[in-house]
């Protein structure tokens, strides 16, 4: 019986343990995770999502409290065009927290950035070009382009000196976005490293619509996998969404994946971002507490707990402070349901706005509580204590879990001495 240990993953000349600890915004996937799965021998992911805001945190820089200064005069206005990102300060923020994760890099591992194309940061092309070119400057060892097409992105970095040898992944989750993104770039010369297929049982934002349960991630990896025989086309697979055992992952394997990429698991691990009380409510939550809705300003459904405090949440737009998700016209579909819930209760102190959500608020305070289908299986991860609190685990513990697991066991944490 194969375990995931029997196989590597070939990137250019590196050799990998075939796991890929997917990116989780905004700074779920904390540096101190992809550091530990990259000394492992596999592969983590730190996110590009919101990192000015990341870095106040990490590093006590100011950028979110001078950027609300700065535009504090437009604070009750339902305009937010003018509130705009300084594209030095975003370079600067991105350079410190690429740049001290790689100082940081222990073992043969590697780490990525994933890079979300839906924060259009009120100035799309520009802010990306800038996240980008920050990232690869500062020695990252890849760039996943998650949410959204990105069909020019490989565009905007084909002049960097690295264009050509840092690994570039996309994630897809369709043959069709996977054929449209080769087309587009073709004009570079140049094939994606990976292509992560994220299927539907995903966590975070979803590639699919509110028809998600239609689709599996087996068939469309089939359908991917055969075209590209077909075609000639030879790049790793790494199927995602739904992987939770070292046997779900080999069996990807045994039908050609080159790696999985797993996040649901590591939500209750101690180097995860999320809050302690939040990791709790992850591994208490059954399968009903867990839903799909289009509250998310991106467009795109998204999976998360039901009981998140940010549904519902009518909070005035905090776009002065962040403003990630501002289109290329200043607008954001919160903005739009918050003013509407506004011009229909003028006198009341709170309003209540159930069809979309404030996400870079929420997401920067840890009250969306985004996660995978499989989030009421991570109670079978681990003990509780007398109190019924569960224990956190180790991003190794879980980490070899999937390396060495073989018929579908989970390995629970070793117990203290009695
Ligand atoms: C809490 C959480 C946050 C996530 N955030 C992002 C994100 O910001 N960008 C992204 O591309 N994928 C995101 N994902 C998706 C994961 O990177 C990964 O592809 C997927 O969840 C794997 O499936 P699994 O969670 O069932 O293992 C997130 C997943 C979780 C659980």
């Amino acid at each position: 019986m194969k375990r995931v240990d029997d196989f590597r993953l070939r990137l250019g000349k590196q050799e990998l343990v075939p796991i890929m600890v997917g990116g989780m915004g905004v700074d779920i996937s904390t540096a101190e995770l992809a550091l530990e799965a990259a000394r492992l021998g596999g592969i983590g992911h730190i996110s590009d999502a919101m990192v000015p805001t990341v870095s106040d945190r990490r590093f006590n820089t100011k950028y979110v409290k001078n950027k609300l200064r700065q535009y504090k005069f437009n604070v009750a206005n339902t305009e937010k065009a003018v509130v705009k990102f300084d594209l030095g300060l975003l370079a600067e923020a991105t350079a410190m927290h690429v740049g001290r994760t790689m100082e940081a890099k222990r073992g043969e591992g590697m780490i990525f950035a994933n890079c979300m194309e839906k924060l259009t940061m009120n100035d799309p092309r520009e802010t990306l070009r800038v996240r980008l070119k920050a990232a690869l400057d500062n020695g990252i060892d890849g760039v996943t382009l998650a949410a959204g097409l990105h069909l020019g992105s490989f565009g905007l970095i084909e002049e960097h000196p690295r264009f050509r040898d840092v690994k570039l992944g996309i994630i897809v989750s369709s043959l069709r976005a996977l054929q449209l993104f080769l087309k587009k770039s073709a004009r570079t010369n140049r094939l994606p490293d990976y292509v992560v297929i994220e299927g539907p049982l995903a966590g975070g934002h979803l590639g699919f619509g509110m028809d998600w349960a239609q689709y599996d991630l087996v068939s469309i990896v089939t359908e991917i996998r055969e075209w590209m025989k077909a075609e000639k086309i030879d790049i790793p697979l790494i199927p995602a969404g739904g992987i939770f055992t070292g046997s779900d992952a080999v069996a990807f394997m045994e039908a050609g994946a080159a790696a999985v990429q797993v996040a649901t698991r590591f939500t209750v691990s101690k180097e995860c971002g999320l809050p302690e009380d939040v990791q709790q409510e992850y591994f208490k939550a059954g399968e009903t507490d867990i839903v799909v809705n289009t509250i998310s300003p991106t467009g795109y459904p998204m999976r998360m707990l039901k009981s998140s405090p940010a549904i519902g949440d009518g909070i005035r737009p905090n776009c002065e402070a962040y403003g990630y998700l501002l289109d290329a016209k200043g607008n954001c579909q919160y903005i739009e349901a918050y003013n509407r819930e506004v011009a229909l209760h003028p006198d009341a102190k709170k309003i209540k706005v159930w069809d979309k959500t404030c996400l870079c608020t929420q997401m920067r305070n840890f009250e969306l509580w985004t996660c995978g289908h499989y989030t009421y299986r991570l109670k079978d991860t681990s003990r509780q204590d007398a109190s019924g609190k569960y224990e956190l685990l180790t991003a190794e513990h879980i980490f070899h879990d999937y390396q060495f697991s073989v018929d579908n066991k989970i390995a629970l944490p070793t117990a203290p001495p009695a």
